[in-house]
């Protein structure tokens, strides 16, 4: 490999001029080895968030860091493999879901999922939450796993896409998430590495996502789809509102339940509104772009109501229990509980809720111990928020608005008082915001109605 100094090629960057494939892969190798230190890959983490990357350079960015590893071997067996992935947001589940119903409709999901990024919760912090649970397996389990159950989740590891397991967890506590190149090449090597066919990705835009508007979603849709078309994957991204919290839960064990309770069926009503209703619309609707790209249902309407079915027989539970059990989970499981929490009250004047700001919301969580503030934090997987009010609804002085769960009482009051920023209310509620605001193909856009 051709040798540089890493402090040259982090000047270079932070000038704003582009590099060379191989000053690219001199980078990541290296700090995949050790021979660059974090604080030098930080440095240059920094430099690439403020001055960016070509396309030209994202591209590569994107196969060094996905030929760190191995590539699982599915498209290759010319066999048809499909996944979905987020672009990140606050009480964002639905893979937990996805991928089990997926699954059970006849899908081969292979999903490498991450950790919590930034304000972000992460798919593999909240499977741990299950005692037992495996979330690096071994490639040759994982790729068993997902041919005799169809699905399986797990992680970066030391075989593939290491590059990401390390640049993930760095960018997570360096403030360089919110870039356009960093997260198409960890979204994409991470994805490529799985050997797909098709990926569905979720791209979140709001208060709690890590594209602000729409059109930054649109624009960071439009880069991720035309990595996978270089690599011959077909890529839709649904664009999605993150402006609150999804669903009833924020936090790890916390999720895991929301999600259970989904999957069994049940509804959560307070103030008249089931909590859990929109986290189950957005995983029918990625269900829905899934079965269809992975040729699983001949049109919409065919695969709405098979990914209905699917959950409401309980064969999405069943496969989600398979797929736990599969991978190291204990018989007879049960979530962790938090030995405190705290109820936070509103102490407003009356009217309706017209802000809950989500990457607070996410802050407080990690505050709360649900997340980490350094990498090598452990995360309390009991730790979490529950949520009393969306945006929209009335709110009279002294209604609950959080539930708060945390192993370490200190945290509660710290967080409560960051929480009591999160929330605005005005004397009109605000125009409702869609969930699903439209869909990206490499073919263009269609909004939804
Ligand atoms: N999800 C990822 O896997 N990586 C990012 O950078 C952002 C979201």
């Amino acid at each position: 490999m051709k040798q540089f100094f890493p402090a040259e090629l982090i000047k270079k960057k932070r000038q704003g001029l582009p590099h060379e494939r191989a000053e690219l892969e001199f980078m990541v190798q290296h700090f995949v080895v050790g021979t660059i230190p974090d604080y030098q890959m930080s440095a240059w983490l920094m430099a690439v968030f403020f001055r960016g990357m070509t396309p030209e350079e994202t591209a590569w960015l994107t196969e060094i860091m996905m030929n760190s590893g191995r590539v699982l071997p599915f498209r290759d067996q010319g066999r048809w493999a499909v996944d979905k992935h987020s672009t990140g947001g606050v009480g964002d589940k639905t893979s937990l879901i996805l991928t089990p119903l997926v699954a059970a409709c006849g899908g081969l999901v292979p999903m490498m999922a991450g950790r919590g990024l930034g304000h972000t919760g992460g798919t593999l912090d909240k499977l741990e939450a299950i005692p037992g649970m495996n979330v690096h397996l071994e490639i040759d389990r994982f790729v068993q796993t997902v041919e005799t159950l169809g699905g399986a989740i797990s992680g970066q590891t030391k075989e593939v896409c290491p590059a990401d397991m390390k640049l993930y967890a760095l960018r997570d506590v360096t403030a360089t998430v919110e870039s356009i190149p960093l997260i198409c090449a960890s979204i994409m090597s991470k994805k490529l590495a799985e050997g797909l066919s098709s990926l569905v990705l979720d791209v979140k835009f709001g208060s709690g996502a890590f594209m602000k508007t729409a059109s930054d979603a649109h624009k960071l849709a439009e880069a991720l789809i035309q990595i996978g078309e270089h690599h011959g994957v077909r890529v839709t991204a649904v664009l999605t509102n993150m402006d609150q919290p999804l669903g009833r839960f924020i936090g790890n064990s916390v999720e895991v339940f929301e999600c259970l309770e989904i999957m069994k069926g049940q509804s959560f009503f307070e103030n008249d509104i089931d909590f859990y209703s929109d986290t189950r619309e957005l995983t029918i609707e990625l269900a829905i772009e899934m079965l269809l790209a992975a040729q699983l249902a001949p049109h919409r309407e065919a695969a709405r109501a098979k990914a209905a079915e699917t959950l409401k027989s309980g064969a999405a539970l069943n496969k989600f229990l398979a797929i736990c059990a599969a991978q190291g989970a204990v018989p007879d499981w049960k979530l962790p509980v938090s030995p405190s929490e705290h109820i936070v009250r509103y102490d407003g004047p009356a009217g309706y809720v017209t802000l809950l700001d989500s990457e607070g919301i996410g802050y407080a969580a990690i505050q709360l111990g649900a997340g980490r503030l350094q990498s090598t934090d452990k995360i309390d997987h009991s730790a979490g928020i529950e949520l009393f009010v969306k945006v929209g609804l009335p709110i009279e002085p002294g209604q609950k608005v959080f539930r708060l769960f945390s192993q370490n009482p200190q945290t509660l009051a710290l967080a409560e008082r960051r929480l009591k920023t999160c929330l605005q209310v005005g004397p009109q509620p605000p125009a409702p915001a869609p969930l699903i605001y439209g869909y990206v193909t490499a073919k263009g856009v269609e909004y939804a109605n």
